[in-house]
């Protein structure tokens, strides 16, 4: 069950897929669970620059450090490469169809009812994140515990 690779798509990969590629790098390392977690965007905007502010400061206050991490885009090759391709929101897993993924799994069916990850990039201010980091933190503790750990 161990050994699986993951990875978040979301559209910028500056807000929520770092998010979930931090909580899952280190729910895997409390856990000692050998996997591969990456993430990345559909869109290519914001390729190599580090997670928005906001997305480094709530994660942060919930001791989980994704500053160090780069944007990129999203690529074909991926589809085969990881085990789970997950979209944060149906406009993303629509997106990874359109790109040829064919198994994209929605982040919100592993405890939300299958909502979308709210997209904070439009928010006004620092109001919200702790919304979307809850929703992120449940959903990939989840999916993690289910999906690997075949709990
Ligand atoms: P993310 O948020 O998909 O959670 O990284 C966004 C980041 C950038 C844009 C949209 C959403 N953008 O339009 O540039």
């Amino acid at each position: 069950m161990n050994n699986k690779s993951i990875i978040f798509v979301c559209l910028g990969n500056i807000c929520r897929s770092p998010i979930a590629e931090g909580v899952a790098k280190k729910y895997a390392l409390e856990n000692n669970l050998d996997i591969i977690v990456e993430s990345a965007g559909t869109g290519s905007w914001h390729v190599g620059e580090h997670p928005c502010p906001d997305s480094v400061k709530i994660a942060r206050m919930n001791n989980v450090d994704i500053s160090k991490q780069i944007a990129r885009q999203v690529k074909k090759e991926d589809f085969s490469k990881y085990d789970l391709v997950i979209g944060l929101d149906s406009s993303n897993i629509q997106n990874l169809k359109n790109l040829g993924c064919k198994n994209p799994i929605k982040l919100g069916d592993y405890g939300y009812e299958g909502d979308d990850v709210p997209d904070p990039y439009f928010f006004e201010g620092f109001e919200g994140f702790d919304k979307v980091f809850e929703m992120i933190d449940i959903c990939v503790r989840n999916l993690i515990k289910k999906e690997v750990e075949g709990k």
